[in-house]
C-alpha cells in the first residue's frame, strides 16, 4: 500500500544548466509560474522552485534547482547536480557558444551526475527563428549520441515548455 502511495507521489530533484542568458530561469517561471519576464535579472548563486505534473496515475514534484549560468559560479554546479534525477541542459537557438556551453555541460553530468540520470537537451528562444544561428539537425544528433533527447521550447510563447518537462517525466526510470 505505501509502496504504490510511493509511485504515485514522486519527487524528482531536476537541476538546469547552461549559459547565461539562455533563459534558463525564464523556462522555469513559465513552467512554475505561467509568466514571462522580458527583463528577467542573471541568477545569483542558484535558485530553488518546485512544481508538480501530473503523469497518467501518479504525481511527479519537480523540485527545481535553477543555476547561475555566469562563469564565477561554475564551480558551485556540483552542489546543485548532485544527487538530480533530470537534468535540462539549455542553450540559445541563436548563440553559438552557449551549444558549446551545453556540450561542456553534457561532459560534466556524464562524468559526475546520477548514473540514471534524464537529460534534456533545450534550445530555447525558438520564438527567434529568423535569428537562428545552430541548426535543429546538429543538435538532434549530438542528443541522440549522447542519450539525451532533444526539444526547442519559448519560455516567450510558451512553445513546448509543459511538452519539456511531461518528457522528462515520461523518461524516468
Ligand atoms: P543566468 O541566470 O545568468 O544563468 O541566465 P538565464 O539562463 O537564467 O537567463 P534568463 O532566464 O534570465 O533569460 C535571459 C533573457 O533572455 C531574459 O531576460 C529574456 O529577455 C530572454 N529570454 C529568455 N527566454 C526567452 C525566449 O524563449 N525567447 C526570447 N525571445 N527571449 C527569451
Ligand atoms: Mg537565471
Amino acid at each position: 500500500e505505501a509502496e504504490s502511495l510511493d509511485l504515485k507521489n514522486r519527487r524528482v530533484k531536476l537541476v538546469l544548466l547552461g549559459d547565461s542568458g539562455v533563459g534558463k530561469s525564464c523556462i522555469v517561471l513559465r513552467f512554475v509560474k505561467g509568466q514571462f519576464d522580458p527583463n528577467n535579472k542573471v541568477t545569483v548563486g542558484a535558485s530553488f522552485l518546485s512544481q508538480t505534473l501530473k503523469l497518467g496515475e501518479s504525481t511527479i514534484k519537480f523540485e527545481i534547482w535553477d543555476t547561475a549560468g555566469q562563469e564565477r559560479y561554475a564551480s558551485l554546479a556540483p552542489l546543485y547536480y548532485r544527487g538530480a534525477s533530470a537534468a535540462i541542459v539549455a542553450y540559445d537557438i541563436t548563440a553559438p557558444e552557449s551549444f558549446q556551453k551545453a556540450q561542456y555541460w553534457v561532459k560534466e553530468l556524464q562524468k559526475h551526475g546520477s548514473p540514471n540520470i534524464v537529460i534534456a537537451l533545450v534550445g530555447n528562444k525558438a520564438d527567434l527563428a529568423d535569428k537562428r544561428a545552430l541548426q535543429r539537425e546538429e543538435a538532434e544528433t549530438y542528443a541522440e549520441s549522447n542519450g539525451m533527447f532533444y526539444i526547442e521550447t519559448s519560455a516567450k510563447t510558451a512553445d513546448n515548455i509543459q511538452e519539456l518537462f511531461q518528457s522528462i517525466a515520461s523518461k524516468l526510470p
